[in-house]
């Protein structure tokens, strides 16, 4: 169970698993000092209106749109990259907005998503095994005896690259790159001559006329600051607790901790012990936080996590992240919907449709396939619509790029296509056409959800 007192640090005394074995104490000390005397990433207020954002999701207001990379590199690291990536997000946005009527919370698996855990502590090339890549925060990707040592200096190039992509994040979100009226800039080149560029296109000039009728009775982003710029927040798994608690502040305004390296941290699926670490560094932080659920968890077994978790059982403190596999969901979900709901707990569900899609192609790539997530995320809503529940939102890995990770989709990706450009450190991602694809159909999702909704209220007499 969990300890009565917590403090950043209470987690060193319980069980962990996929601890980086770093050689030398005193080096990882001085890292660890070293980040804790640097400034925070994000700030507690920002933290605090994302959770209220998140509140909106919870009640079934609004959806949670959770997508990037799913490791960040340092040899990747470029500002277009970002600027591809975000615009994308973007774009998926508008498709849930306008075509599901719905707010759309925007979220980045971003600006700190380094470490990474492994199914297999070591990693067998022909006859060698070396210690696992475990994200550049860590080790070296290379299969190289040296590369792969866990180096706790990593920690700070890994803080330098957040903050500058936080800064340029920034930047666009409400620099003017987010106005509305910028919308036909965001379709990427590759994106545009897809047939999921051509509807977005199509989109986009349905938008602005909607936009020219508004400015010509007076509003436009000039006068409504909320058309010329959006609320963008940083995510990532908070796997690395030397580094999460050298980040881990008090708010001089209310005096309570919050985790300064992101907005919302969550729990990976390997870590969510109830009795483990994560869990307990989690619980005391006042961030939104997520949680991955696999088809594994019972439904009591969730009810403890939320209740580790989210004790006060305040909306939006609390996100699920549902990575069952698209075979796997129609067994395992609805039961734990209903405990949920029977309970009274306030949760966002949202739907991970990669992680329990994941295989490996006959040419030794790791990938998924396309219509596996799409089948995912149909059995996510069909659940919560036929539960009564809000289907609140999706968490993909995903980029701006125009790479060959993932196959099918209006590219129609195949196994033998996958080599052309595989770039990925880690998990194979949806390309830019692809989250636009799936974007497209989680609006039609939200729109028969709302007519749900709409079709199930009293008729109101005249
Ligand atoms: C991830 O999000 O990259 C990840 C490792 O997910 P999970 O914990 O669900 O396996
Ligand atoms: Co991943």
């Amino acid at each position: 169970m969990t300890s009565p007192t917590w403090t950043p640090e209470s987690w060193r005394s319980k069980p962990i698993r996929q601890a980086p074995a770093y050689p030398d104490g005193v080096v990882l000390a001085a890292a660890e000092d070293g980040l804790r005397r640097s400034p925070p990433l994000v700030f507690a207020g920002e933290t605090r209106e994302l959770k209220a954002s998140l509140a909106r999701v919870a009640t079934g207001e609004a959806f949670l749109l959770q997508g990037g990379d799913c490791a960040e590199s340092f040899d990747a690291f470029s500002a277009d990259s970002i600027r591809d990536s975000f615009k994308v997000l973007l774009q998926m946005a508008v498709a849930l907005t306008f075509g599901g009527a719905c707010p759309v919370v925007k979220v980045g698996r971003v600006a700190g998503q380094f470490a990474k855990p492994r199914s297999e502590a070591m990693e067998t090339v022909g006859n060698r095994a070396l210690p696992s890549y475990r994200g550049d925060i860590i080790n070296g990707h290379a299969f190289d005896e040296v590369a792969r040592v866990p180096d706790p200096k990593r920690m700070f190039k890994a803080y330098s690259q957040s903050a500058s992509t936080l800064n340029l994040l920034r930047a666009f979100a409400q620099g003017g790159f987010a106005d509305l009226q910028r919308l036909h800039q965001w379709n990427l080149g590759f994106v545009a001559t897809s047939p999921q560029g051509l509807r977005y296109e199509r989109l986009a000039q349905r938008i602005d006329e909607a936009l020219a009728f508004m400015a010509a009775c007076g509003i436009s982003s000039d006068t409504v600051a909320s058309l010329g710029q959006t609320a963008f927040y940083t995510s990532h798994e908070a796997l690395l607790l030397p580094y999460e608690e050298a980040l881990t502040r008090v708010d001089s305004l209310t005096g309570d901790w919050y985790n300064c390296s992101t907005h919302m941290p969550w729990i990976g699926e390997r870590t969510r012990q109830l009795d483990g670490a994560h869990v307990e560094f989690c619980r005391g932080i006042k961030n939104p936080v997520g949680v991955k659920i696999g088809s594994t968890v019972t439904p009591d077994e969730l009810l403890a996590l939320i209740d580790a978790l989210s004790p006060e059982n305040e909306p939006g403190r609390l996100t699920l992240i549902v990575r069952m596999g698209a075979d796997k969901i129609g067994a395992a979900l609805p039961q734990l919907v209903r405990a949920v709901a029977r309970e009274g707990r306030s949760v966002v569900w949202s739907s991970d449709p990669m992680h329990g899609n994941t295989m490996k192609a006959a040419s030794g790539y790791k990938t998924r396939r396309f219509d596996r997530i799409l089948a995912e995320v149909r059995n996510f809503f069909d659940i919560h619509r036929a539960e009564g529940s809000h289907a609140g939102g999706i968490h993909v890995e995903m980029t701006g790029l125009d790479v060959t990770e993932c196959t099918g989709g209006g590219q129609a990706i195949s196994e033998e296509g996958l080599g052309e450009r595989y770039h990925t450190q880690c998990d194979p991602r949806l390309n830019g056409s692809q989250a636009l694809e799936l974007a497209f159909l989680l609006a039609e999702e939200l729109k028969a959800e709302r007519d749900m909704r709409r079709s199930a209220l009293p008729a109101v007499a005249d």
